[in-house]
């Protein structure tokens, strides 16, 4: 970056076609909600400075705000009203200022890394980050004339004739700092609206002669905005499929990507194969050679070994499963720690939670858990121990290595010889 560059989100908005008692940047998809993904994304093309401007509906918002310059909005009257918000914050700033929605979580920190440099290296106004939409409706178009922007236009405001601009507004800007301020002070409620359009900044700077350039990009999906459920699912689905593309790009077999979910941040081990109906949250580890699936659910703090089968209605949480273990069906490993070569029968089940704190289970190297054993933690299983079907396992009463322990409450039995 030529010059410095802040960032201001805009995410005061409630959201109204969502129909939601949440904030509609609060919505989560692929793991994490809206708003995050679109830090992530600044933080990604190297902004440190960042506002992000949110409404007075409950603080919810500011619990995923950390490191940021908040911005109020009392009112929710408009993008261009809530970037009048932040002029005490950055109206001095001298830098170049990237604008963005809180509501497109797809965009990428490359593309804003782009769309800064197009800016920085020719001396425009403003930057404004587009694409052809093969829908474009809901979206504000483009109005050109050759290179230059000359306005851009709210889907209320259109004229016939301009119904057909496929290529829409994402939302993301980039302005030189000091000129956005100055044209903001001009800016008037839209009529039909009664809102302050940040988009009627562009028509100011094409009437002075300021110089405005659209950078348009070609993946349109990049850009989606939530303002619906509908969109909501769509942009989840572009992100999902974003991961599932790296995966298996990088050597995992993903048999039915469409009834397959990976959140952003999981790692996979080469020649893992994962079957339908899996789903991988984001600081999940699986290693190599592993099956997964049907129907597993692996959830956030788990760290699975190489050579691992993760069979079908099996649920993993804040657990590791050593190299070579089977939990082939059926069971729930919560805050579990398994060794190397265990087979955990069908049925097995952590009882992790006593009402008040989640409690950890151990299981040593080469253990044989029979079918529906229950764990009871906290408690400990030594190395090479056995379990008969059905034992259920009470807390702290630890299995001694290479013991097998049968019934309920599981005992020790005496073999004879
Ligand atoms: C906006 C653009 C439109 C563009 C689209 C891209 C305007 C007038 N229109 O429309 O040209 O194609 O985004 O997705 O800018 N917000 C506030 N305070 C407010 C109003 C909104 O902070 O008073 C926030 C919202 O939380 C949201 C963002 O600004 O994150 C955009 O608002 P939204 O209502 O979604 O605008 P769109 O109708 O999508
Ligand atoms: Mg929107």
């Amino acid at each position: 970056m030529k010059k410095p560059v802040a960032a201001l989100i805009l995410a005061a908005g409630q959201g109204e076609r969502m129909n939601s008692d949440l904030v509609k940047v609060l919505h989560p998809i692929a793991g994490l909600p809206l708003i995050a993904h679109v830090t992530q994304a600044v933080r990604g093309a190297g902004i440190k400075n960042v506002g992000v401007v949110i409404g007075t509906q409950g603080e919810a918002p500011r619990s995923f705000l950390s490191g940021v310059k908040i911005v109020l909005q009392k009112k929710q009257l408009g993008t261009g009203h809530a970037v009048m918000q932040a002029r005490s914050r950055f109206g001095n700033w001298q830098g170049d200022l990237l604008v963005l929605p809180g509501d497109v979580p797809c965009v990428l920190a490359e593309t804003l890394r782009e769309l800064i440099k197009a800016h920085q290296r020719s001396s425009v106004s403003a930057s404004i980050l587009t694409a052809d939409f093969e829908n474009p409706t809901g979206y504000g178009r483009i109005l050109r004339r050759g290179n230059q922007v000359v306005s851009i236009k709210e889907e209320l405001d259109l004229k016939p004739s301009e119904r057909g601009i496929r290529e829409i507004n994402s939302g993301i800007y980039v302005f030189h700092t000091p000129a956005l301020f100055r044209r903001l002070n001009e800016i008037k409620r839209n009529r039909k609206k009664k809102e302050y359009y940040l988009t009627d900044v562009i028509e100011l700077f094409a009437r002075n002669g300021e110089l405005v350039r659209a950078y348009k990009i070609k993946d349109s999906s990049e850009i989606l905005g939530v303002n619906t459920r509908k969109e909501l699912g769509e942009a989840h689905q572009v992100l999902t499929e974003r991961e599932l593309k790296k995966h298996s790009q990088a050597g995992v077999t993903i048999l039915d990507p469409a009834q397959t979910s990976i959140q952003k941040g999981a790692r996979i081990g080469r020649d893992t194969v994962i079957h339908p109906f899996t789903w991988i949250e984001r600081d999940v580890t699986i290693g190599r050679k592993c099956e997964i699936g049907p129907f597993a659910k692996i959830r956030a703090g788990s760290k699975i070994g190489d050579e691992v089968v993760i069979g079908s209605f099996v649920e993993v949480v804040r657990s590791r499963v050593g190299n070579k273990t089977f939990v082939k069906h059926l069971s729930y490993l919560g805050d579990a720690r398994i060794g190397q070569k265990v087979n955990v029968g069908a049925g097995t089940i952590t009882a992790n939670f006593d009402g008040k704190r989640k409690n950890k289970t151990v299981v040593g190297d080469r253990v044989l858990l029979g079918c529906d054993t229950v764990l009871i933690a906290p408690v400990t299983v030594g190395k090479g121990a056995q379990t008969g079907a059905g034992a259920v396992l009470c807390a702290r009463n630890s299995v001694p290595a290479g013991k097998t322990v049968v019934g309920v409450p599981a005992k020790v039995i005496k073999r004879k010889g």
